[in-house]
């Protein structure tokens, strides 16, 4: 442990302690979701299963509610409800992550934790940070016990990335396949085009560059946090572009991919995985024959704002979700079948046009036959025009919007015939047809009870019991 890591693990215990009160006062604090004790949470990382316990890693910003430098934060479970916070893994504490220990992903192997992160450093200097001025390091961080950093190490600097690439290099998702590890890394070229690097190695260590995937025509000028996958016998490469043409700040989805991403292939239709305000940079990992899936649950430099910044805190994660293939290379997700433990024994009806005065936390489900409309705390409504195969979410009340304007709205491949819905005390993920389209906001009633109206559709509500 160097002094430097010394002093912001105690600069963090700190911090979280002295800040716990104001967070905790917070109405719109989340009740089932991870969120930072204190301070600003992005992307989720590191995500793994060691032995029975699930790990998940998040970007960290301890001392600031709206950004500052990045830690990688860290939670366990052993059911993917009840989280219990562990110690910071990774501070920004050496000369190659001194700017952030950015996003990154985990292979626990030969029990060890491996983390794959990416080390920012800003040059002081006239940069323009996308061209010059900035180094993204591979890194690699090591744990045998899961909990407590053993090794921290730099593995590549820009110099070693393939030519005609800007600084703009991060975010590695590894895995292993067929005795070999491979990764797949975001990048923004120096024409300003979004693209993946694969990279393959032996040993963990050494990682060299076998392919890179990009769409024929140019789509955005960077993709965040690549995750590369197999369901079902089709492939998918899932990102976060910037600079595409989409309703949000930036876009957030899925290729299918045909042929092989090691040497020929194509990429397919992009396909965002979330129609909603809020959710960005999601990864999944293998959790024995499914795959599991969080999101971010936010978008960056969006407009719109929380009110939590204000009692030190900032973002929370979605639930996790199960991906499955659904038809023409298409992915649906839906929430973890855990999450049905949360539900209070008996449902109450939710009869057609009639309002009924909710709970924060609630699991509607709903099985309609046309059009519907469902008014959640007055002021979020979504609706279903059966004709159209048209949903669209928008707010009718600003008060609880902060900032989130405009519709939302998707078209359906097939007749809405399933609606569930999971409200938290300020998010609402919503799941039509059996998770082929999705919408996930975060939304800030005022404290006391929240009306719930479902017109057109018969449905059923369950208490959900959190814990916070
Ligand atoms: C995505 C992202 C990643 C980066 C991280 C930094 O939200 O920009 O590309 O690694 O956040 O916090």
């Amino acid at each position: 442990m160097n002094a430097l890591h010394r002093d912001l693990k105690r600069l963090v215990d700190r911090v979280e302690a002295a800040d716990a009160p104001r967070v905790a006062a917070d109405p719109h604090r989340q009740r089932y979701h991870i969120q930072p004790a204190v301070g600003w949470l992005n992307d989720p990382n590191g995500l793994c299963k060691i032995g029975q316990d699930y790990h998940v890693f998040y970007q960290y910003g301890p001392f600031d509610p709206n950004g500052g430098v990045k830690h990688w934060g860290h939670l366990r479970s052993r059911d993917l409800l009840h989280w219990e916070r562990l110690p910071v893994m990774l501070y920004p504490d050496a000369p190659y992550d001194c700017h952030g220990v950015y996003s990154g992903s985990a292979l626990w192997e030969e029990g060890t934790l491996f983390l794959y992160y990416t080390g920012n450093v800003k040059y002081a200097g006239d940069y323009d940070y996308i061209r010059a001025g900035r180094g993204h390091n591979l890194c690699l961080a090591t744990s045998r016990d899961g909990v407590t950093l053993d090794t921290k190490q730099c593995l590549m600097t820009n110099a070693d990335y393939p030519a005609g690439l800007s600084c703009h290099v991060r975010d590695p998702k590894v895995w292993k396949q067929d005795g070999r590890y491979y990764m797949v890394l975001g990048a923004r070229t120096l024409e300003n085009r979004g693209e993946v690097l694969v990279l393959q190695s032996t040993d963990r260590l050494h990682w060299t560059h076998i392919n890179t995937l990009t769409t024929r025509e140019p789509f955005g000028y960077m993709w965040e946090c690549p995750d590369l996958f197999e369901l079902g016998g089709q492939w998918y490469l899932a990102v976060s572009p910037q600079g595409i043409d989409c309703p949000n700040v930036y876009g957030c989805g899925y290729f299918p991919v045909y042929g092989d991403w090691r040497g020929e292939y194509t990429l397919g239709d992009f396909h965002p995985l979330d129609m909603g305000y809020d959710f960005y940079a999601p990864q999944s990992f293998a959790d024995g024959d499914r795959r599991l899936q969080f999101g971010w649950m936010a978008m960056p430099d969006a407009p719109c704002t929380t009110p939590d910044a204000a009692f030190g805190w900032n973002h929370c994660l979605t639930v996790p979700r199960v991906l499955t293939a659904g038809p023409g290379g298409t992915l649906r997700q839906n929430p973890a079948p855990e999450l049905a433990a949360l539900r209070s024994p008996a449902a109450l009806s939710l009869p057609g046009g009639e309002t009924v005065s909710g709970p924060a936390c609630f699991d509607l489900t709903a099985a309609p036959q046309g059009d519907f409309t469902l008014t959640l705390a007055g002021g979020l409504q979504l609706r279903y025009e059966e004709a159209a195969r048209t949903c669209t979410l928008r707010f009718t009340d600003p008060a609880i919007a902060y900032g989130r304007s405009g519709e939302r709205s998707a078209r359906l491949t097939a007749p809405c015939r399933s609606l569930r819905v999971l409200g938290d005390a300020s998010s609402v993920e919503i799941f039509l047809n059996d998770g082929a389209t999705v919408f996930t906001t975060r939304y800030f009633p005022a404290p006391g009870p929240r009306p719930i109206r479902l017109d057109g559709a018969v449905g059923l509500l369950y208490q959900l019991n959190g814990e916070e």
